[in-house]
């Protein structure tokens, strides 16, 4: 049988990390060198015919892979066909390569998905208190791991989990179809993603994570369910993407309050860009609610936002501590929109009643520039907290195009101070009349319902 070229990955590690020139992520040139080893599915026994469960080939499938991880590591291939399984976890120096026609479907039978602790930043399910359903592939504790194909797909088939979800019968809280936890250099790429009970990509705690070129949908009505979540993982690039989702296309996150904070680990050096983003229910790039950790350091260039309810989403709410700064987000277009922006500090609810309501989040330098929008209903919503305002929120050659038709001036600011520069609509005259300083783009978004709203 002929096998497809295998991949390697090779990052170039000290270049990923932003250094004096700012490298970002992206940036950095990905080398795929193939593995020197490569087994078939149907070596141990698969059955691409939709039917069959396949489970334990592809668990008996990297138990064996595992022995080359000293050897160059080595691909495991999966022919076309309907691949039916449960969970498996990934070992390192390993290539999943999805050839052209080949799916692999997430069984509906929650028994074939295993039961996992919590992750320790969350403290529990994230819908459910105590553990969790595993993710449909899973990595722990691995390096050099390639998911890629000729744009094969991994279907969950999560509309049992979706029902389930909506009927309040869940047992545990929902799986994602790929995570990783505490991993380095992760590539998923060239891959379809469809009907993923809760998340896609669950890229957490890692380093070094690249997600290229894959396209990833589920129907407007799925519940709750995400594209992509880097969540306290840094130097990420995700770009050449193609999102549609019943909620977040791509959120980052970092934990859930009092473990979040405990945990303390940031998602930071994220480099999001060129990807089409959608979001029927939630936002199609959103930061939060959970942020404990803190993110940092965030650059989201080339990208395009439509056909959803939210644009670009910043949430929190007291109790989270954590911080949310140093994004910049530029060159969006955006079309078809609800709310073009929006910030919250009364966005989500708590783990348990052992939340600090002390702790409270910051957000600071917050920059969006270079964003034209057609047909959006409110171009910005924004309620701060009181006691920690936001502070270096950046409006910066801002065009929207607002669908109501009644009115140009279309933000109404209160309890908001600073300067806009080159936004139109003219965010609210109280900015404009200190506009006079040009190089200061800012506001600070004071208390609840500081806002900035549509007539
Ligand atoms: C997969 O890995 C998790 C976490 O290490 C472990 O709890 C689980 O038993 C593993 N599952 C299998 C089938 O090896
Ligand atoms: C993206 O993936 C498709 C298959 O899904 C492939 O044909 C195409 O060459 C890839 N593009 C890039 C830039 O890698
Ligand atoms: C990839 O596969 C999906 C699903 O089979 C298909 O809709 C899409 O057109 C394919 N993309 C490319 C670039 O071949
Ligand atoms: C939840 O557990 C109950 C009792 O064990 C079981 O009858 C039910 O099928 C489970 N639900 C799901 C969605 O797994
Ligand atoms: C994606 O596929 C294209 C076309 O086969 C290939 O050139 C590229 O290296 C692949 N990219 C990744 C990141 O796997
Ligand atoms: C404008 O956007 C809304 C969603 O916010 C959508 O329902 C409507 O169809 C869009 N109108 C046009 C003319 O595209
Ligand atoms: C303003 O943004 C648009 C894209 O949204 C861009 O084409 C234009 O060059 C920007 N203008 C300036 C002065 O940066
Ligand atoms: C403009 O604002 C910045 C930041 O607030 C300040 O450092 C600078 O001195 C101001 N420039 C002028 C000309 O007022
Ligand atoms: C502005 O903030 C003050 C103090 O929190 C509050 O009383 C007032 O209602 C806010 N204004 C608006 C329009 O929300």
């Amino acid at each position: 049988m002929k096998m497809l070229v295998v991949l390697l990955l090779l990052l170039s590690l000290g270049d990923a990390i932003g250094g004096e020139d700012e490298e970002r992520p992206c940036d950095s040139k990905l080398q795929l060198k193939p593995r020197p080893h490569s087994v078939s599915i149907l070596e141990f026994g698969a059955v691409g015919d939709g039917k069959t469960l396949n489970t334990l080939a592809f668990q008996n499938a990297i138990f064996y892979l595992k022995s080359f991880a000293d050897k160059g590591g080595a691909q495991l291939y999966v022919p076309p066909g309907r691949w039916l399984t449960g969970s498996f976890n990934l070992t390192s120096h390993l290539t999943l390569f999805l050839e052209k026609g080949a799916v692999i479907l997430g069984s509906q039978d929650p028994s074939h998905w295993g039961i996992l602790e919590p992750l320790p930043s969350y403290g529990r399910g994230i819908e459910l208190p105590g553990g969790r359903y595993c993710s449909l592939i899973n990595g722990y504790m691995l390096n050099d791991v390639v998911i890629t194909g000729d744009n094969g797909t991994i279907n969950g088939q999560g509309s049992v989990w979706w029902d389930w979800f909506n009927s309040h019968t869940l047992n545990h809280s929902r799986p994602h179809l790929i995570e990783l936890v505490s991993s380095k250099d992760v590539v998923v790429s060239n891959l379809t993603f469809v009907n993923s009970p809760a998340y896609n990509i669950h890229p957490v705690y890692c380093s070094n994570v690249h997600i290229h070129n894959i396209s990833v949908s589920a129907p407007p009505e799925s519940p709750y369910t995400v594209g992509i979540v880097p969540d306290s993982s840094d130097n990420v690039c995700i770009q050449d993407c193609s999102i549609g989702m019943g909620y977040d296309a791509i959120v980052l996150k970092s934990g859930w309050d009092e473990y979040g904070i405990a945990y303390g680990r940031p998602t930071t050096n994220v480099h999001i860009r060129r990807v089409q983003l959608q979001s029927s229910s939630g936002s199609s790039l959103a930061f939060g609610s959970e942020m404990s950790g803190g993110i940092s350091n965030v650059l989201v260039e080339q990208v395009h936002l439509y056909n959803s309810l939210g644009g670009v989403q910043f949430r929190t709410t007291k109790g989270r501590g954590g911080y949310i700064k140093d994004i910049v987000i530029s060159d969006v277009k955006m079309e078809n929109i609800d709310v073009a922006f929006g910030a919250s500090g009364q966005f989500g609810s708590h783990p348990d009643d052992n939340f600090d309501p002390n702790a409270l989040p910051v957000l600071d330098h917050i920059n969006l520039q270079d964003v034209i929008g057609t047909n959006i209903t409110i171009a910005g919503k924004f309620s701060g907290i009181k006691e920690s305002p936001f502070t270096s929120f950046c409006l910066s050659n801002i065009s929207l195009s607002i669908n109501s038709g009644s009115s140009t001036n279309s933000w109404v600011c209160s309890n908001v101070s600073g300067s806009s520069e080159s936004v139109f609509p003219e965010p609210c005259s109280a900015l404009k009349s200190s506009y006079s300083n040009s190089s200061s783009a800012c506001f600070s978004i004071q208390t609840l319902n500081g806002i900035a709203v549509a007539l």
